[in-house]
């Protein structure tokens, strides 16, 4: 994905939030007290605000995040929580939608990336991981989902605790699928910097 922004002319900042140190939202509801009814930016002061400081900032924010017990991870929930509830309001215009306090569209995206294949029994299905794009629109803008399945967890699987998943279809996964969602990621890149043109 990143690639694919860059080599169209995006200016493009990848951060790993497993280097930052930060919570989810403590409820202190400072961004939504009236006085600071055009502040989009989260009021808690850890190492998250410059991320959040950069996204609001920027034309497109793209969330990749691997899938943990069937759910996005801790970090992408307590850092989609500090983004969207500042951004957020409980003001509803005349049509019934939330008023956003983002005044120009930001295009967003989901990569999610999981260990199941689409048809094993532990999936519970897209829909369960569709709550947070849908946020994500109302508050942001356009969200697109990549889901990415079968991904090689283990480079030895021998190695580990594991009768659950064959390594040599884990192998063939690696080979003939991963590239093709890189390809996939590749072109969401391209989409978002050739939309931001
Ligand atoms: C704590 C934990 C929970 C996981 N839960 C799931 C799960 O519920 N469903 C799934 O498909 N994969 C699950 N996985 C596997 C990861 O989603 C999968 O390996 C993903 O591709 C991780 O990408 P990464 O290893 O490149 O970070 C889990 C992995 C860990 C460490």
């Amino acid at each position: 994905m990143v690639e694919g922004a860059k080599n169209n002319g995006a200016d493009v900042k990848y951060i790993d939030l497993y280097t930052y140190d930060f919570k989810g939202c403590m409820s202190c509801f400072a961004c939504h007290l009236k006085k600071n009814s055009e502040n989009p930016l989260c009021f808690w002061k850890d190492d998250l605000k410059e991320v959040l400081q950069l996204c609001i900032e920027s034309d497109a924010i793209v969330i990749g995040t691997p899938i943990y017990y069937g759910s996005i991870s801790s970090s992408a929930q307590a850092f989609l929580e500090r983004l969207l509830f500042a951004a957020d309001t409980y003001v509803l215009d005349e049509d019934g939608n939330r008023v956003s306090k983002i005044k120009k569209e930001i295009k967003t995206a989901m990569i999610y990336t999981m260990n199941v294949t689409k048809e094993m029994d532990y999936f519970n299905g897209e829909d369960q991981l569709t709550i947070m794009r849908g946020y994500l629109t109302a508050i942001f803008g356009e969200c697109e989902s990549l889901y990415v399945y079968d991904t090689k967890q283990f480079k030895k699987y021998d190695l580990y605790l594991n009768n659950m998943f064959d390594p040599e279809l884990k192998e063939q996964s690696k080979e003939v699928q991963f590239p093709k969602d890189c390809k996939k990621a590749y072109g969401l890149g391209e989409r978002l910097a050739m939309s931001n043109k």
